[in-house]
């Protein structure tokens, strides 16, 4: 059994997350790292990925050459800030489908609402990994992936790069069966729901917004 949370410890990837934590970053330079660090996390998230083989012609010789098996994968990007994480995923697996999930929080109850939600057909048959760089509380993720599996998705993985102890263990209560891939597990939430130590809001500092 796979286990619920893996942190990407690739050197390549703690490094440029170190960078991107520092707040004199420009938002291009953020953006620059974003990318890269997401196509490494996507290396990891899609290692168990079947497998099956193709009958192909070398211009030695004939030969059975393995190649990626069922339907091409979902990606779904929990808004705005999971489209950053996903851009880089899609340089890596073009073919990949692609779906979005809208959230607000509720002011009164303080819980999520849908507001949006596009997602590709025959989840039931495809990996759906979903993304958002900042798992935080999980309020958001829990209920997206609660979305996600009305909607029949079975096969998942949840992608970010930084996540709070609070919002694992969210995760792990609601979703036992969805994996999390994270290139950092910080200390801990503040009053406000942000990561500490963290790197602020993800989403201004991807778009440029304040
Ligand atoms: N969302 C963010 O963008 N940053 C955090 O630290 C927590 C949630």
């Amino acid at each position: 059994m796979m286990q619920h949370l893996t942190v990407v410890d690739h050197p390549l990837v703690q490094h440029k997350l170190s960078i991107m934590r520092q707040k004199e970053v420009s938002t291009a330079g953020f953006r620059r790292l974003l990318r890269e660090i997401s196509l490494l996390l996507a290396y990891e998230v899609t290692r168990e990925l079947e497998l099956t083989t193709m009958h192909i012609e070398t211009p030695m010789c004939e030969m059975e050459a393995p190649t990626l098996e069922g339907k091409k994968l979902a990606l779904i990007s929990i808004l705005r800030a999971g489209n950053g994480l996903m851009d880089g995923i899609l340089e890596l697996i073009p073919g990949a489908r692609v779906g979005f999930v809208g959230l607000y929080r509720d002011p009164e109850t303080l819980k999520p609402v849908e507001y949006y939600c596009k997602v590709p057909r025959e989840l039931d048959a495809r990996m759906t990994i979903v993304v958002d760089p900042m798992l935080a509380t999980g309020n958001s993720s829990v209920a997206a992936i609660d979305m996600l599996k009305e909607r029949g998705a079975k096969n998942m993985r949840f992608l970010c790069l930084l996540a709070a102890p609070e919002g694992v263990e969210r995760m792990r209560e609601a979703h036992p069966d969805v994996p999390i891939f994270t290139a950092a597990l910080d200390e801990r939430l503040d009053d406000h729901g942000y990561i500490v130590p963290g790197l602020g809001d993800a989403g201004d500092r991807m778009f440029g917004t304040k």
